[in-house]
């Protein structure tokens, strides 16, 4: 079974066209969608569709909870909070519906899904340091968690209580350790790599691999200002930052 697991589209188009594309020539039997499909981007109606179409299975992201209301706004930045709410005046009832089904936490076989931490999920903490990444260890009944919420790609590695980080592009899974491979983000790199970001999971190979994918910034970030976005949106996505 190979799995395409990606996160933090959102709603931009042309990176999650770009990274579609890509996964056509990767075998993949299903699609994981680690959350935010939406927010800070101007197609969240064009994304839904997406998402439907890959009939990819989709666990909640902040920002998805945040453009129906299911979780506070208070704690977003200034631009992300401008996004919302313009997100949520664009996106149709029935996609509203489709956001507002979306659980915390996915267990899959041998992995489990979620935006931001197993402790405690719905506060949507990142998980950026050993500290919190031990706590999620000690959370974890899988080998492999697969995480977004960052926009940073990376994997942390338990073995033998000892954990280490990673971001090697591709690993082999030794079901003697346990994995957090944070998949990246397809609309919103924060690694400095501007390029889509997402990842393939061979369960019966046991490998993981992460890949980056160019598409048209430029499009996207003409979209951006367009709509009368926040110009540091846009800008974001050339530096990958
Ligand atoms: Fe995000």
């Amino acid at each position: 079974m190979r799995y395409g697991i990606f996160s933090d589209i959102h709603s931009n188009l042309e990176a999650f066209q770009a990274v579609i594309e890509a996964y056509k020539k990767e075998n993949i039997d299903r699609y994981l969608c680690v959350g935010d499909i939406v927010g800070y981007g101007v197609d969240p109606g064009g994304c839904i569709d997406k998402i439907k179409q890959l009939d990819a299975l989709t666990i909640a992201g902040n920002h998805d909870w945040a453009a129906v209301e299911l979780t506070d706004i208070t704690y977003f930045n200034q631009v992300a909070k401008q996004a919302i709410v313009w997100t949520r005046d664009k996106i149709s009832k029935e996609d509203k519906e489709l956001l507002r089904s979306l659980k915390l936490v996915h267990e899959v076989t041998d992995f489990v899904l979620v935006h931001g931490t197993l402790n405690k999920p719905e506060e949507f903490n990142y998980l950026l340091d050993v500290e919190l990444a031990m706590i999620d260890f000690g959370l974890m009944k899988k080998t492999i968690s697969f995480v977004g919420h960052s926009h940073v790609a990376g994997i942390f590695i338990q073995e033998k209580g000892e954990i280490s980080y990673s971001v090697q592009a591709q690993i082999k899974i030794d079901p003697k350790k346990k994995y957090i491979v944070n998949v990246g983000s397809v609309g919103q790199p924060r690694d400095r790599d501007n390029r889509a970001s997402y990842c393939i999971f061979d369960a019966d190979k046991k490998e993981v691999a992460i890949k980056r994918t160019e598409y048209d910034i430029a499009r996207t970030q003409e979209k951006i200002i367009r709509a009368g976005m926040p110009p540091f949106l846009a800008a974001r996505l050339s530096s990958g930052m």
